[in-house]
């Protein structure tokens, strides 16, 4: 079988227009800016409107990509949404997100890996593609977490906002595109960052939103060292399948949830801070939003340029995680 060369051929990216910052939170819990500065690296996050939900913000994101790479909605064989806040259990935000964009001719799914949810998509669309079965294909990732946030929680609700980025991929030149893909999972672990309430095991119920049971449970220590270990450990799994030094690295694109984390990972991959897209200030950690919108903003900002090589990684819940290296 022919394999295609795939890679991004459009991004775009979309935040809702209000911000929390640091100082509305301090009206909202016992905590303080320098200490979420300090701790996170976070300053604001987008807040979607009450009557925007993760396919609106996806809408418009996918619009911009679209229009990027110069295709009409019709053109897309395939929309793959990654979220852990669709709109509705079913039908899927893809779904929705095809009837609002008029992509009649697309499939459409959603994908759950938590904020690597992106990366897995990216990965399942680039195959899609490489092997001649779809020519154009839409990935999102798209989230409303402040729908599933306890804001009377200090240890989560410091961390997370709203936003979506999206990407068209198709078939590019020869010496160009995708490199590797690394993903991976441990179940085992899955309890330290969940959401119980409202699925099969846990029905809706009063008893559940008492609980607060519809909202983000994080065993902040834990996932943190998961993070850091799995951020460096993914990130030179795939340059190595893609045969990539770490040293010709010109872009890393990771997920915003901690500079901390974000620093370990430099660290690990003698990266300067200058080879790396930060945006954590100011959206906070938008799960499988992060790494789109910060990619989106790296090209809206000419920080990629044709050949560069650039490594996308991250990690959540599941636990998952995934990382990319492509030349753009
Ligand atoms: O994409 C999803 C993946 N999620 C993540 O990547 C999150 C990973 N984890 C983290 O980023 C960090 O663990 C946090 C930022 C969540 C917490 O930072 P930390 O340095 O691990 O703090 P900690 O949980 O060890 O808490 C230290 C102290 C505690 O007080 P005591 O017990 O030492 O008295 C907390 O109660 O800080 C306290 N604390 C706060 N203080 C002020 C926790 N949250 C806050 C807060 N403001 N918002």
């Amino acid at each position: 079988m022919m394999l295609h060369p795939v890679g991004i051929i459009g991004t775009g990216k979309y935040v809702p227009e209000r911000i929390l910052t640091n100082k509305d939170l301090e009206r909202m819990v016992e905590t303080n800016d320098e200490w979420i500065v300090t701790r996170t690296g976070m300053r604001e996050r987008r807040i979607a409107a009450p009557e925007q939900a993760t396919s609106d913000l996806a809408y418009h994101a996918a619009v911009k990509a679209l229009a990027a790479a110069e295709l009409t909605a019709e053109e897309l064989d395939l929309i793959i949404v990654a979220t852990i806040t669709p709109d509705m259990f079913f039908p899927s935000t893809a779904c929705l997100l095809q009837d609002k964009l008029g992509a009649r001719k697309a499939a459409a799914f959603d994908l759950s890996a938590a904020c690597s949810g992106f990366i897995y998509g990216l990965a399942t669309a680039s195959n899609m593609i490489a092997t001649g079965m779809y020519k154009h294909v839409l990935v999102v990732g798209a989230e409303c977490l402040s729908r599933i946030t306890d804001y009377t929680d200090r240890n989560t609700c410091i961390l997370f906002g709203d936003g979506a980025g999206a990407v068209v991929l198709g078939t590019v030149p020869e010496g160009r595109g995708f490199r590797s893909f690394e993903l991976g999972a441990d179940g085992g672990g899955g309890e330290l960052l969940r959401v119980c309430g409202g699925g099969s095991r846990m029905p809706s119920s009063a008893e559940s939103v008492e609980g607060k049971q519809h909202f983000i449970y994080m065993a902040g220590n834990e996932v943190y060292k998961f993070a850091v270990r799995i951020m460096g450990n993914a990130a030179e799994e795939a340059l190595r399948k893609a045969g990539v030094d770490k040293k010709d690295i010109d872009l890393l694109v990771p997920h915003q949830a901690n500079i901390r984390i974000i620093q370990s990972a430099l660290n690990r991959l003698d990266l300067p801070e200058e080879k790396c897209m930060i945006n954590l200030h100011k959206y906070g950690n938008v799960s499988a939003a992060s790494i789109p919108i910060a990619l989106a903003e790296a090209v809206e900002q000419n920080r990629v340029h044709e050949g560069d090589r650039i490594v996308l990684v991250g990690f959540g819940g599941g636990l998952t995680w995934g990382a990319s290296v492509l030349v753009w």
